[in-house]
């Protein structure tokens, strides 16, 4: 029995000290001190022992017990320790480390140059208006005096929905709308999308921007237009910025004018930029169509008005000296980026 007991210690103590993991440590466990374990066995044999050695007998098991399970414990505390050392060694923050910087979103060039664009005129006392984007060829094109023959009206320019709808080649369409809703004085921009049929190149998407200006009061002149839109000019391009009005023809527009401003790049001399003419064309405008007011059922001798359309994209390119329009649609993060 003495022997039994002995061997028993010895083979629990070799079996917890070999114990690689808390499962073949619990599994130590149970094979010794378990129901059905070494130990208990033992204890289960006590009645077949004579009564005047049990106490004896008791005694050494309960100290056998005693000892495996301090054994156990000490085990325990040694895995318990390693893997709280393990666990921290793999939490360990290095607070030295740069913090990783949070990606900030950030507005779109056309959007950038669009906020400056709508400063400068709200400035100016002009209200921001908008118009929808499938249009009534009525006031796509009629409503400008623009003629049922007219080339933009072919579908190969224009993109449309059917006989009557179509999708707004210009916001000029917008000027309709507004004088039909409101009373002169007027005096607005309308920013907006724009579509037409054309193929995608460097400088032409079949979809950009534009922000119409219409002003429409009494006695309004060409010097006001001028005036404006030289102001324009030298608060988006710098205060040297010079400008051009060179004549052309739009339909809603009598006089009608194309901008130009002096080459913010080599102030005019000529360069690369603007391909060695010193000028760059930002905008076509005119004094409003006096057809295009009674229209609208303004009187032309008692109001006038000028407008203008300005392309934002242009703009923006311009300002950022980007030379491929391409570039603002393809959202390549590392270009917009820059911005
Ligand atoms: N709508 C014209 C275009 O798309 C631009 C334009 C020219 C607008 C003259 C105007 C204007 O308001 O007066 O080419």
């Amino acid at each position: 029995m003495s022997e039994d007991l002995n061997s028993v210690i010895d083979d629990a103590m070799k079996e917890i000290e070999e114990a690689g993991d808390a499962e073949k440590l619990d599994q130590a466990r149970v094979n010794f001190l378990g129901k059905k374990g070494r130990l208990t066995g033992i204890l289960k044999g006590m009645k077949d022992i004579a009564p005047e050695e049990r106490p004896k007998v008791g005694e050494r098991v309960n100290a056998a017990r005693a000892k495996i399970e301090e054994s156990l414990a000490k085990k325990k505390q040694e895995f318990d320790e390693k893997m709280l050392a393990g666990k921290l060694a793999a939490e360990k923050i290095d607070v030295t480390l740069p913090a990783r910087k949070s990606e900030q979103g950030h507005l779109h060039p056309n959007t950038v140059a669009l906020n400056e664009v709508k400063k400068f005129f709200v400035g100016m006392g002009y209200q921001v208006v908008d118009g929808p984007e499938i249009e009534y060829d009525y006031y796509n094109f009629e409503a400008l005096n623009i003629p049922a023959n007219h080339p933009a009206k072919d579908e190969q320019d224009t993109f449309y929905i059917n006989d009557k709808l179509l999708l707004r080649t210009q916001t000029s369409s917008v000027q309709a709308h507004v004088m039909e809703d409101r009373k002169p004085p007027i005096k607005i921009i309308a920013p907006g999308r724009v579509f037409r049929a054309d193929e995608v190149d460097a400088t032409h998407s079949p979809s950009f921007h534009q922000i119409e200006g219409l002003v429409i009061d009494k006695n309004v002149t060409f010097a006001d237009l001028k005036g404006t839109l030289a102001e324009f000019a030298k608060r988006m391009f710098g205060e040297d910025t010079r400008v051009k009005f060179r004549p052309h023809h739009f339909p809603f527009t009598e006089p009608s004018a194309e901008m130009d401003i002096s080459c913010f790049k080599c102030g005019g001399k000529g360069c690369r930029f603007c391909k060695g003419e010193g000028w760059i064309e930002i905008l076509g405008c005119g004094m409003v169509h006096p057809h295009v007011l009674e229209m609208r059922g303004i009187d032309p001798n008692e109001y006038q008005g000028f407008a203008f359309g300005i392309g934002l994209e242009r703009i923006a390119l311009l300002k950022y000296e980007v030379d491929d329009m391409r570039l603002l649609y393809e959202n390549d993060i590392r270009f917009l980026k820059q911005f």
